[in-house]
């Protein structure tokens, strides 16, 4: 039989900042982010978690007019849609068809990370807005590594190294391209007494800071992961605050 599920591809998330969001799945959870990818057909912005058997996808809005900023205004954050990976979608249409379910918008179209997709209304699923995806010829199979992994996305935590050997620190990315690289983070000299404070429940006076380097000064940028016999920072800081450290270091500017 063609057009038959695969498995879970995804839960949807509908989310106002995923700068606010994303410690909870990647830090306190531990989920890896796989990517972050704006739709712009939809306005918006997806951002990938793994959770082994499939993702998290954190949808953020990226304008106030998109279906997904209209969904939160209506429900408020929270899920927003399954999504089942089917090995034709086109079958899976002709079946659905034959029941007189069609899909959202008349038919397939493109959606992230290469796929095509279809959305089956709540009205006809009994409440759940449900995506059906196949997957682009030559992608992996469902369960296995993704593509491409995005260490150095927007709100993941990353150390740097510039060329300055005093200037290290470790931070929550906020801007990578190629004229240089914003974190709001914590010079890592700083860094045992600031965790030190942290635990004692005291913010005290090492305040992280929003800083820019030019790539031209950045001698090397480091995912924030766990080595065989180092602990990430993030890991660190959490066994000692129980906190996430990308929501302690993320008010560095004084906003959120
Ligand atoms: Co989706």
């Amino acid at each position: 039989m063609k057009g038959k599920v695969l498995g879970l591809d995804h839960v949807g998330v509908a989310v106002r900042d995923p700068r606010q969001r994303l410690p909870l799945w990647a830090e306190v959870l531990g989920l890896p982010l796989d990517r972050a990818e704006a739709v712009p057909t939809e306005g918006v912005r997806t951002w990938f978690l793994d959770f082994g058997g499939g993702h998290i996808e954190l949808l953020e809005p990226l304008s106030d007019d998109s279906p997904i900023a209209r969904a939160i205004e209506k429900r408020g954050e929270g899920i927003h849609h399954l999504c089942l990976a089917v090995d034709d979608l086109e079958a899976a249409l002709a079946r659905l068809a034959a029941r007189g379910i069609e899909p959202l918008g008349g038919g397939a179209r493109p959606g992230a990370g290469g796929c095509t997709v279809a959305f089956l209304h709540p009205k006809d699923t009994g409440g759940v807005l449900l995506e059906l995806s196949q997957r682009p010829p030559g992608a992996p199979a469902h369960g296995a590594a993704e593509v491409a992994a995005h260490p150095f996305a927007p709100g993941a935590l990353a150390v740097l190294y510039a060329k300055d050997p005093r200037a290290r620190m470790v931070g929550v990315i906020r801007a990578l391209d190629a004229v240089g690289v914003t974190l709001a983070g914590l010079d890592l000299d700083a860094w045992e007494d600031w965790v030190a404070q942290w635990s004692r429940g005291e913010r005290g006076p090492l305040t992280p800071s929003l800083q820019f380097y030019p790539i031209a000064r950045v001698e090397k940028l480091q995912a924030d992961e766990d080595a065989p016999d180092l602990p990430s920072f993030g890991r660190r800081f959490a066994e000692r605050t129980g906190l996430a450290l990308s929501e302690a270091l993320a008010g560095g500017d004084g906003r959120r």
